[in-house]
Order: structure tokens, then sequence, then C-alpha cells
């Protein structure tokens, strides 16, 4: 092999070990940085609830008769442990939890599967001493299993009924479906999902949502909104393209959305319940509000 050409391929070889080792840094990065453009956060629940609190302050002020015996819809339901917590302290008839993120409906699945299996070591005790992992595997009920399960109380009043009749989860773009409802429901709740909504889709995508939840429930039916303030669409706008170009068009702003779902939309009655939300973290300090159909 002539001299230069075996300083060549000597280069090319370094080169190429060079561009690995700089794509294996661009994958540990991007693997660090998890990018979430509609707030599918993994750990959403940890950020929001932290290690030390035992239930979610939401649930203090929601009211048993929002949910008991009544058909329910979840929109934006992520790893579903809000669900999970609502449909065992107030007891619905059913409840269905719809997120756009097939990852988080898994997580929301694995995650009533732990609390089935923390139910069954409770009643019978020494049973689950190790429990089956998502992946099949055997974990040990110590460590981060029991500190994840902090996160859904144990006050069940639904004992009776298999959690699984109950609660169901779905992937589901709430915004973009165009099926016909084939059911209605009593009680729909849209917890932090508008921010999310409204960048990606505009104020066209905040109508569609709040037409849909309105079609979605029947008469009387309750819908519990807890809308991001325009604030806090600082921090996000620059996910992605799309939602950079939305946020400077968009002209509802969350303190608007009251007056939209009365006027526009044609809910009869809202109720503003912040006031006795207490002991949310910072930044999760957001109004609750409850418009009757
Ligand atoms: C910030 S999390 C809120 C989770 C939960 N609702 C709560 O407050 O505890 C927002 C969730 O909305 C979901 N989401 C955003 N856009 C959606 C859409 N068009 N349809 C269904 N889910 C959506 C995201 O995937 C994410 O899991």
């Amino acid at each position: 092999m002539p001299e230069d050409s075996a300083m060549c391929s000597k280069q090319k070889e370094k080169k190429g070990g060079e561009e690995r080792e700089q794509q294996h840094v661009q994958n540990k990065s991007k693997k660090r940085k998890e990018i979430c453009p509609y707030g599918n956060y993994k750990h959403y629940y940890g950020y929001r609830i932290g290690q030390e609190l035992e239930e979610d302050p939401r649930l203090k002020v929601f009211k048993k008769e929002w949910f008991q015996g009544k058909d329910c819809l979840d929109i934006g339901c992520n790893s579903g442990i809000m669900t999970i917590q609502i449909a065992k302290k107030f007891c619905c008839q059913s409840i269905l939890g719809v997120d756009i993120d097939a990852n988080r409906i898994q997580d929301a699945y694995w995650h009533i599967r732990k609390f089935l299996k923390m139910e069954d070591a409770r009643k019978v005790p020494g049973k689950a001493s190790k429990l089956e992992g998502a992946n099949g595997s055997e974990r040990s009920i110590k460590g981060s299993l029991k500190e994840e399960m902090k996160e859904i109380p144990m006050n069940c009043c639904a004992e009776e009924k298999n959690l699984l009749d109950i609660v169901s989860f779905q992937k589901e773009d709430f915004v973009n479906t165009r099926d016909p409802p084939k059911k209605h429901y009593d009680t729909i709740i849209c917890l932090s999902v508008t921010k999310w909504i409204h960048l990606n889709w505009g104020d066209d995508g905040l109508i569609t949502l709040f037409t849909k939840v309105w079609r979605l429930l029947h008469p009387g039916g309750i819908f519990v909104l807890e809308p991001q303030p325009w604030k806090s669409y600082e921090n996000n706008y620059k996910v992605s393209e799309t939602t950079r170009t939305n946020y400077k068009n968009l002209k509802f702003h969350p303190e608007y959305f009251q007056d939209l779902l009365l006027d526009k939309i044609g809910f009869k009655t809202v109720e503003n319940v912040t006031s006795s939300v207490s002991g949310s973290k910072t930044g999760f300090n957001r109004p609750i509000l409850v418009f009757r159909k």
C-alpha cells in the first residue's frame, strides 16, 4: 500500500472514531434532556407531588358528588396516577384516562397492576414480598416501588370492585380524533393540559377541546378544568417550531377561558374552587374551575 494511502486510511479510521464518539455524546445528552412537546413528562408526578406529599393536593378540593357512581373521563391522564386516585377515593362508576402518548398509557397500566399487587400484599401479608415488574422480572417490594406507591393512597372505597373494572386507559389525541362519540360522560376532567393543546394546535385546538367536552357531557354534567396561567406558556413555547409559531398568534389567553366556556360554548354555571387548594408545590398553584352543562 502506498504510504499516503495508508495515511489516508489511518486518518479515516481516526475520523470515524471521532464521529462515533461525537454521536455517542449527542445521544447521551439527548437522553438526559427529555423532549416533551405535549407535556408528556415521564416523571410528571415526581415533580408535581414530590416524595414527601402523600396525596395530590387537588384531591382535597374535589367533591365526592362529582365522581361517585359517575362515568368519568380524564383528558391528558399522563401516567394515570391522578386517574387511579380519583377512582379509588371517590368511587367512580367508571373512569377512562386518555393521553396522546402511548408510553404514558403503558405506564398507567403498569401503575394499576402495581396498585393491585400492593392491595393483595396488604390483604395477605407476606404474599407479595416479590412483585413482577413490567417486563416480567421479579422486583423486591422494598425500595423504589414502595416509594412510588406512596403516590397512591390506600383509602379505597371501591375495594369490593376490581380496579380494572373501573379504570381504563387509552392512547388518544383528544383534539384530532374525529369519531362520533360512542359514549357520554357525567364528569370530565382536564388538568394542566390546556397549555399543551393551546401551544400545539392554537386557538382552534383549544376551541375543539372545549366544544368536544361539551358534546361528550350529559346534560347537567361537570367539567373540571385546571388551566395553566399565561405566564407559564413562556417556559414551554420554544419546545418546537409549531409551538413557537402558535404562541405568537394565540388570542384566547387563559384568563378568558371562563367567559369562553360560559358565553360561547354554553356551560350554565361555574364554581371556582381554587382558594381551597393548599399544599401545592411551587409553580403548581393553578386555578381549578368547575363548569356545569
Ligand atoms: C402536564 S400533563 C398533566 C397530567 C395530569 N392531567 C395531571 O394534571 O395530573 C399533560 C398531559 O396531557 C397530555 N396531552 C397533551 N395533548 C394531548 C392531546 N391532544 N390529547 C390527549 N392528551 C394530551 C400529555 O401527553 C401529558 O401527559
